[in-house]
């Protein structure tokens, strides 16, 4: 039985993963998370004391993380500040928790030889155009857009640099859009379908023609465990689902799954820098790992997020005002 640590644990992606390791293996967790608006205790309730510790601190903390490291097998890295309209507002929290945050972790790691899976994104590699054949590789050069994924690019790097400086046990993934439940309000598809049942009107950015690349998280969890267990120290590997949607007729989808018309929705003006197109091409994870996706059918897994939403309003509710009065500040 192994004890993981296990960094934003308490997030989105992260208490997903969490959930998936209590069900799906033996290994003990514990979850070191900072609670910021986006950490929330009660998306890991109901998981067994015995398997599941929740440590309330900071990435950035480095007597505290290297206690924590010491006594960990493997670090699961998924900690960050993940939203590209806030890095916009204000950088600096995530120039702090996604390098220095990610450097701390490293500099642990690297001193208790601890096996590390670093968690990235798909927008370390820029945007594609519409009409482009190529899928973003794990040998697609960086070209991040926004501070988000430019630290993101940066923490990224720096786990390459350990790897190869320190022979530090390191993998990474770069994944495509996800969705699902728990995922924070603020968010494209969980706005939109909180915004209907709160009778708003869904905000589309621009004309809706950004294309995102959407794969459900419990695919993004099986994805990682297999690269923990089975993945190359030093290799990097893209997780997508094939999931290529423009977000127009994602708006519509949600709208006709919700029994409004498809046409219910206003049109908001355009975030800056805003990336047109993301792709990935998983095959490296496919052909090596032999993994593969369990939710095909976009429609039927949003339907199950609505469905979630819908029967889950205590876990939201409270965040809704903030992140709507955020985005009338900005008029989005
Ligand atoms: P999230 O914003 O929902 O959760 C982030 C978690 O990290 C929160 O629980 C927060 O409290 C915690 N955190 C933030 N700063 C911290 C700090 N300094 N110390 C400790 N904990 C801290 O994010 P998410 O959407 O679950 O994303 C998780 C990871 O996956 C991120 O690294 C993100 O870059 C990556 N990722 C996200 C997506 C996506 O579509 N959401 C896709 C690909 C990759
Ligand atoms: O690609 C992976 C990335 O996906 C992750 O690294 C990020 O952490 C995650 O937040 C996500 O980034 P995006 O910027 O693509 O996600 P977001 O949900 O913010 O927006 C998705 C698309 O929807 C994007 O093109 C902007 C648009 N949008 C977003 C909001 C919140 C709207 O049109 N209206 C909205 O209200």
């Amino acid at each position: 039985m192994k004890r993981l640590l296990v960094t934003g644990g308490a997030g989105f992606i992260g208490s997903n993963f969490v959930r998936h390791l209590v069900g799906h293996t033996d290994h003990r967790i514990l979850v070191l998370d900072k609670f910021t608006y986006a950490g929330n205790l009660a998306s890991l309730a109901g998981l067994p004391a015995k398997r599941v510790e929740v440590v309330h601190g900071d990435i950035t903390d480095a007597q505290l993380v290297d206690r924590l490291v010491n006594e960990a097998d493997g670090i699961v890295h998924f900690a960050a500040e993940s939203h590209n309209d806030n890095s916009l507002q204000d950088p600096l929290p995530f120039v702090r928790t996604n390098l220095l945050g990610t450097y701390t972790l490293l500099e642990a790691a690297r001193k208790y030889d601890t096996r590390f899976h670093h968690i990235s994104t798909d927008e370390v590699y820029g945007d594609l155009d519409l009409d482009d054949p190529g899928r973003f590789t794990e040998t697609t050069p960086y070209n991040p857009s926004s501070p988000y994924s430019s630290t993101k690019a940066g923490s990224d790097l720096l786990v390459r640099a350990w790897v190869r400086s320190f022979d530090v046990p390191a993998t990474i993934s770069n994944c495509s859009n996800n969705y699902g439940p728990y995922q924070h309000v603020e968010k494209f598809i969980p706005r939109q379908i909180t915004n209907i049942l709160r009778g708003i009107r869904p905000k589309l950015y621009g004309r809706g023609n950004n294309v995102r690349d959407w794969i459900h998280t419990d695919d993004h969890s099986s994805a990682v465990l297999a690269i923990l267990t089975e993945g190359q120290i030093g290799e990097t590997y893209m997780i997508g689902a094939d999931g290529e949607h423009d977000n127009r007729t994602v708006v519509e989808l949600i709208l006709e799954l919700m029994g409004l018309p498809p046409d219910a929705y206003d049109n908001v003006p355009d975030r800056a820098g805003h990336d047109l197109r993301y792709a990935v091409n998983p095959t490296k994870l496919r052909e090596e790992l032999g993994w593969r996706p369990h939710y095909c059918d976009f429609a039927q897994g949003l339907r199950a997020t609505i469905d979630w939403y819908r029967t889950h309003e205590d876990w939201w509710a409270p965040a809704k005002d903030a992140t709507e009065a955020f985005y009338a500040r900005l008029g989005q």
